[in-house]
């Protein structure tokens, strides 16, 4: 029968993928093992939860250690090519949690705005585990990608339902290793059902760094962008070697409420009289960079605050000197 309400899985790797020789082994396991039919498989109701039919795509198998660019924009374009389907009603993506808060922040900047709800999920523990929190991680997310109230970039993980700009992987090995931290979760997914406590917003909102279509994103070549960081015994030399090597955009995961070591500030003014953008961003697990009253508007000759984890600034600035690109 053909079906006009699916919900696409698309499959990139993962825990939620992998394996291990023995089911008591929950740490040392293979990541992207397994494809996309068998993680369904292992959630025998998984068509009901989502009240229509099921399509599959595996768009990649990796470790998300390894995440980079080319998959990022293959990922972004099969989700612009299966969104804009009349009989597509939302999308879940397996991901591994490493780098899962960043690809949740490039998709939310870049998929066009007023998208279908896209729901990323993972797993902490091998497919093969005693207790693996993967099938029921996939099930959640599909209750979730087909909830009315569904918008935007979503993580759902251990029952709990967050925001793309929110979420933050805190935990190495917990089960519920992701939070969002003062923001709250967005929700929590309880017997396949979703209980709101916040709306959350729709993609590329929180302004969208990638102004265009995703079709025009390259698939290599972005803009080299690294993190430096500032600590104590801090020195420029980091960045002095970065320039030298052609670094085109700097964010420093900085100390409390944005400060910066003596030591590390002639450096970074070295970038910007190289052009360099240089955004500074809290290295604090928790809230955000506070402006002291009155102060000045920024200068373009300083470094940028801005309102992100060093590692969701880092794809930021990228996109953002992509679209200066042109
Ligand atoms: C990965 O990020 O792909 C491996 C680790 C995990 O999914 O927990």
């Amino acid at each position: 029968m053909v079906n006009s309400n699916n919900v696409v899985i698309l499959a990139t790797g993962g825990t939620i993928a992998g394996t291990a020789a023995h089911a008591s082994q929950a740490v040392g396991y293979t990541a992207a093992q397994l494809g996309v039919e068998q993680l369904l498989a292992a959630v025998p109701d998984l068509g009901e939860v989502a009240g229509g039919g099921l399509l599959t795509e595996q768009v990649a198998q990796l470790d998300s250690k390894d995440m980079d660019a080319a998959t990022w924009v293959a990922l972004a374009r099969r989700c612009v090519h299966w969104l804009a389907r009349d009989d597509v009603r939302a999308l879940v993506i397996t991901h591994g949690t490493d780098t899962l808060e960043e690809t949740a922040w490039f998709l939310q900047q870049v998929l066009p705005s007023g998208s279908k709800p896209v729901v990323l999920t993972c797993a902490m523990r091998p497919a093969t585990a005693l207790l693996a929190d993967g099938p029921q991680n996939l099930r959640d997310a599909v209750a979730c990608a087909v909830d009315a109230h569904a918008a935007g970039v979503l993580v759902v993980a251990a029952g709990q339902v967050h925001g793309a700009r929110a979420v933050r992987k805190l935990h190495p090995y917990r089960v519920d290793a992701f939070s969002s931290a003062e923001q709250g979760v967005l929700g929590w997914v309880e017997e396949g059902q979703v209980r709101w406590q916040q709306r959350p917003v729709g993609a590329a909102a929180g302004g969208a760094a990638w102004p265009g279509d995703v079709a025009n994103l390259p698939d290599s070549d972005w803009p080299w962008v690294e993190v430096v960081s500032s600590h104590a015994g801090c020195d420029g030399c980091a960045v002095d070697a970065l320039l030298a090597q052609g670094v085109q955009g700097l964010v420093v995961a900085a100390t409390g409420n944005g400060s910066l070591h003596r030591a590390l500030e002639p450096a970074l003014q070295r970038a910007l009289h190289k052009r360099v953008p240089v955004w500074i961003s809290t290295r604090c697990g928790e809230g955000q960079l506070v402006a002291a009253q009155g102060m000045a508007a920024q200068h373009a000759s300083q470094p940028r605050p801005v309102d992100l984890p060093p590692f969701k600034a880092r794809i930021s600035l990228q996109l953002e000197l992509l679209a200066q690109r042109g």
